[in-house]
């Protein structure tokens, strides 16, 4: 390592430095300090995880960086097995090809507890920019690889334009018919939520939801037979400045009814309410679905990386 090198805990102090370094380097991204600083420093879901972001400084002066989390689940039982990701990363182009990446990577390694299973690149539940890498990104892909992680899945997300509001209001009426209600989720809809998730798609999408949950005006609307929820569709609980959807779910005795594209519809109706001309639909799931009922179209591709580790 260069004499004049130290790797640090980043701080929120230092977001305008890493915004530059992420800026320039993430060409296929837009995105803002605020965005940027969701990512790094919003932490969500302490203590179960735990957040961390390395900067790499020469000469006293940021050159590079890389986050990493690491999630110890909490079971009835007690913990489970850890789990790591590594978020972004990025080195300034006038300082890579040095190692400088490579020890960023090695130092997150060291705050993952010893029986760690596995480590995943960028898809962080609750708090992802992006669900996999995008390919373009070689340098990084090539690092990943030089460092053992192995692509093993591909993802997209789509784009659906919002020239025009959807019209919901035939399809409610068909719905009321069969005793199913639609509406935005209130405030008082905590324990229906929790008693859905328990039953269906689980712990990381309540969390999600109830950061969709937690927007004025709730970024959530529901279905309901007999005041219970039998489908949901979000938008807005995190990265909201890209017109953010999802996610969203139907239990499986209630599909087949055309429930989803109702709620999509409302959703993405909030979307071009609040300025939005086109909607991003993330880590896709059911393209056929959302090119149907939206016109979505793919927009991007992304790898999903992974390494598993041995057991210490
Ligand atoms: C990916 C990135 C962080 C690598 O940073 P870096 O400090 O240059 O990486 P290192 O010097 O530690 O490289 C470690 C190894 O990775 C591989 N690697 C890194 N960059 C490479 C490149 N441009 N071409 C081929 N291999 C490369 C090499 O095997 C390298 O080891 P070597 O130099 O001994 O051959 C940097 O290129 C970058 O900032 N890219 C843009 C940001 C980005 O794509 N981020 C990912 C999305 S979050």
């Amino acid at each position: 390592m260069a004499e004049s090198e130290t790797i640090r805990t980043a701080v929120p102090a230092d977001l305008p430095a890493l915004y530059d370094l992420a800026r320039t380097a993430l060409v296929h991204d837009t995105f803002s300090p605020a965005l940027l600083s969701e990512k790094l420093f919003a932490a969500p879901r302490t203590p179960e995880f735990d957040w961390r972001n390395f900067v790499a400084e020469r000469d006293g002066r940021p050159v590079g960086f890389l986050q990493t989390v690491v999630r110890r689940p909490v079971l009835a039982g007690g913990l489970g097995a850890p789990k790591a990701w590594v978020g972004l990363f990025a080195v300034d182009a006038a300082h890579r090809r040095r190692g400088v990446a490579r020890r960023l990577l090695a130092r997150a390694e060291q705050t993952w507890p010893a029986d760690t299973a596995e480590v995943e690149v960028l898809a962080i539940p609750g708090n992802y920019f992006t669900p996999g890498l995008d390919p373009r990104y070689t340098t990084a892909l090539c690092f990943l690889e030089r460092c053992g992680f192995e692509r093993f899945r591909d993802c997209v997300n789509l784009v659906g334009e919002l020239e025009r509001p959807f019209d919901t209001a035939a399809e409610e009426a068909r719905l009321a018919g069969d005793g199913i209600v639609i509406r935005r989720a209130r405030d008082d809809d905590g324990p229906r939520l929790d008693a859905f998730f328990a039953a269906n798609f689980g712990a990381d999408w309540r969390f999600e939801v109830h950061l969709a949950h937690a927007q004025s005006p709730p970024g959530l609307h529901l279905a309901l037979r007999q005041d219970r929820i039998i489908a949901f569709a979000a938008h807005s609980g995190q990265n909201r400045e890209w017109g953010f959807f999802g996610p969203m779910g139907t239990a499986p005795e209630a599909r087949g009814h055309g429930l989803g594209r109702v709620l999509l519809w409302h959703c993405l109706n909030d979307l071009r309410a609040a300025g939005h001309r086109t909607a991003l639909i993330p880590w896709v799931g059911p393209i056929s679905f959302y090119h149907a009922w939206a016109g979505c179209r793919v927009a991007r591709v992304f790898w999903r990386y992974r390494r598993t580790l041995a057991p210490a």
